[in-house]
């Protein structure tokens, strides 16, 4: 059944809320998205206590949400980093845009430091519907407004009215760039602000060094019932994350960049390469461990170091040794990179 076909079907279930949400299911499953979250919203409209329209109506609607955006916001550090940095930047009269509404709070941040107009895009419809509900339970409808568009597909003039004056996003992943953070700043640049405009980061940087994982053990195949299963470890995956928080890695070298992207210039960045040498300090150590750095606007900065026994809503990624490796202290020790823009590869140099 085509899902114009379940019109009919919908005008005689009138405003049954479960018969709704019902068959917003099976319209989901035909796939037709945009539909089956518009009846699941009016279900959830129609019964917002009913506990079973609730369960239907938003497992419909959470499907494809990345569950991260529940942890992101609990980032003090990282909100604070935001709101520091938008409190430094915007000026009453300034018109600001942000890259990846989410929940809407860093555009509603821009909005309280000062900003006239905040344009804040949004490729996710489910996300960018749900924004404008907070931004509108907040007060800020009448100068935050949310475009249900990928960035490139934003158009100054329609959209914004404009070039913007300042643009804001954190649409960084675990390694910087799988969020495909480059390319959205480079065409922002080309198309969405103005001449000079700042950036919010400024820049964001691969940070690197030897680590030791007290559970990297638990990655690797070994003996088991006195069987050696060690050929299985080329199905290991070659990057791991530890997660916020969690007290089992400890560095045994300094650290180093290992990729700086400045945001402000606008790039481009096209694929590259890159090394960085980090010193043993003399321990074991299993892996290379990464994360990353943001230089907000010139003055605040953002890090999730793995030491600091700080929980981040960004992982460490660690790129496991074959063998845990043990060098004298001061020893020298390449890491390698490359990027294709996307996607970020890293490997010692023994
Ligand atoms: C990590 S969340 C950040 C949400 C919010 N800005 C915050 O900091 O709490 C990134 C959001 O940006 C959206 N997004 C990523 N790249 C985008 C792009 N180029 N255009 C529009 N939305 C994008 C994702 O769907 C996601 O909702």
């Amino acid at each position: 059944m085509a899902s114009g076909s379940f019109d009919a079907l919908i005008a005689k279930i009138g405003d049954n809320p479960l018969l709704l949400a019902q068959l917003a299911r099976t319209i989901a499953a035909k796939g037709d998205t945009a539909k089956a979250h518009e009846l699941a919203r009016r279900s959830l409209a129609l019964a917002p206590d009913n506990a079973q329209v609730r369960f239907v109506a938003t497992e419909i609607l959470s499907r494809g949400v990345p569950h991260w955006h529940f942890t992101i916001v609990r980032d003090e550090a990282r909100n604070e980093a935001y709101d520091a940095a938008l409190r430094r930047v915007v000026r009453p009269g300034m018109r600001v845009l942000e890259i990846g509404t989410g929940t809407g709070l860093l555009a509603m941040m821009a909005a309280r430091a000062g900003a006239t107009e905040v344009f804040t895009c949004e490729m996710n419809p489910a996300v960018a519907e749900s924004a404008r509900a907070v931004i509108a339970r907040n007060g800020f409808a009448d100068r935050v407004k949310v475009i249900g568009k990928h960035s490139a597909d934003v158009d100054a003039e329609k959209d914004m009215g404009g070039r913007a004056d300042v643009l804001v996003s954190e649409i960084v992943s675990n390694d910087l760039l799988s969020e495909a953070a480059l390319p959205a700043h480079e065409q922002a640049h080309r198309r969405l602000l103005k001449p000079g405009a700042k950036i919010i980061p400024a820049i964001g940087r691969v940070r690197i060094a030897l680590a030791y994982d007290a559970e990297g053990d638990k990655k690797r195949m070994s003996s088991r019932c006195g069987f050696d299963l060690s050929d299985f470890n080329v199905l290991a995956s070659p990057r791991y994350h530890i997660g916020r928080g969690e007290k089992r890695l400890t560095l045994c070298s300094d650290t180093a960049d290992l990729f700086s992207f400045d945001f402000q210039s606008g790039g481009p960045w096209p694929e590259s390469k890159s090394s960085a040498v980090v010193h043993a300090d003399g321990r074991p150590a299993t892996a290379i461990a990464q994360w990353i750095a943001l230089d907000m606007d010139g003055a605040g900065h953002y890090e999730n170091t793995p030491e600091s026994g700080a929980s981040s809503c960004w992982a460490i990624v660690i790129y496991p040794f074959v063998k845990t490796l043990t060098l004298p202290a001061g020893t020298p020790v390449t890491v390698r990179g490359s990027h294709d823009r996307n996607h970020l590869t890293i490997w010692p140099e023994f």
